[in-house]
């Protein structure tokens, strides 16, 4: 192709559409479900892959890069330095110990912690105005620590939180009553771990309440089987861990589901982790992050919903409080 005739003129910067640059550190089995399905949601104009390994991280970028002909033209860059993030609009943590088959997620936190050292200041430095959204586990205190090192805006620290637990709650009720996930609005809040809180007083399908109804329907559905449905959300991922060894896919589409909330300013409600302190009788002074329902849009975090707890739930979520605050407030930051 040759050039285009411009008679003279040229496009006014002012015309040329800001571009959108997405960065996902750690290139492992979550990283890259999260950048396969950003991808395929044609959300960025450029994705930085950063990790420790050169040639896994060269050979998952050129393995993207070889579906150029199946979609939208994304500038797809790699490097082990982070400076390849310059500029992010959105950094994506992943990097990080991984659970073993029956570890909980809290057990990794040390590990975790003296990475996030390492990642989360330069990161902070090449993209001073990104939002910074926290995958790696335990995703509650990790995303307490990118905040505390980046010295970010809290609306602008995001960890995924309970977006994926909330998805397999819905699941599993959607099973159960035979409709279309989707429909099903329910919430588990907390810790994204082993004790968080599924909100079953306000859980509706299509706007209307059913708890009441299911109750008087099924007598399965008393205090046993609820905890026995939470229970079964908790063991969701030690399942699929003790069977392939990691997750990948649900995580990864739901952070592509908070990216794309985050950076084309939809204003929908996700349960993620954001700075709870205050919420639910959660004290003042305990800086602890946990997954409310959250409105989300270009600045980060909007606002964060008024939800009514029957008491029993506000207990639960002040305990699932305590159990991060009491891991958080011993780390020297
Ligand atoms: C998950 O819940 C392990 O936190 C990861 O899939």
């Amino acid at each position: 192709f040759g050039p285009v005739a411009d008679g003279g003129s040229t496009t006014p910067t002012s015309h040329r559409r800001r571009l959108t640059k997405i960065s996902v550190i750690g290139a492992g089995n979550v990283g890259m479900a999260i950048a396969q399905t950003i991808l395929t949601r044609d959300m960025a104009d450029e994705i930085a892959l950063v990790d420790a390994l050169p040639d896994k991280l060269r050979g998952e970028m050129l393995d993207l890069q070889h579906a150029a002909a199946f979609l939208p033209r994304v500038r797809l860059v790699s490097d082990t330095d982070m400076s390849v993030t310059r500029g992010s609009d959105l950094a994506i943590v992943t990097a990080g110990a991984r659970q073993i088959p029956g570890e909980t997620r809290l057990n990794l936190l040390q590990r975790n912690v003296a990475l996030f050292r390492k990642i989360v200041p330069p990161l902070a430095e090449h993209s001073p105005e990104a939002l910074l959204l926290i995958v790696s586990n335990p995703v509650d205190v990790l995303t307490y620590v990118a905040w505390k090192l980046s010295g970010f805006p809290a609306s602008r620290v995001i960890g995924s939180g309970t977006n994926l637990d909330s998805s397999r709650f819905r699941f599993l009720l959607a099973e159960h009553l035979q409709v279309n996930a989707q429909d099903v609005q329910a919430y588990m809040v907390g810790e994204h771990g082993d004790s968080s809180v599924a909100i079953w007083s306000s859980m509706s399908v299509a706007g209307m309440p059913v708890l009441k109804s299911l109750r008087e329907s099924h007598e399965r559905f008393d205090e046993e089987a609820l905890e026995g449905i939470r229970r079964a959300v908790v063991d969701s991922a030690y399942e699929v861990i003790s069977l392939k060894g990691y997750t990948s896919w649900a995580i990864g589409y739901s952070v592509a589901s908070l990216a794309a909330s985050l950076l084309r300013d939809q204003h929908r409600i996700h349960p993620v982790s954001v700075l709870a302190s205050g919420f639910h009788g959660i004290p003042h002074d305990h800086q602890v992050f946990l997954s409310l329902p959250a409105r989300l849009g270009r600045a980060g975090v909007l606002g964060v919903a008024e939800m009514e707890l029957t008491e029993e739930e506000a207990r639960r979520l002040r305990r699932s409080a305590k159990t991060l605050w009491d891991n958080c407030h011993l780390l020297d930051l």
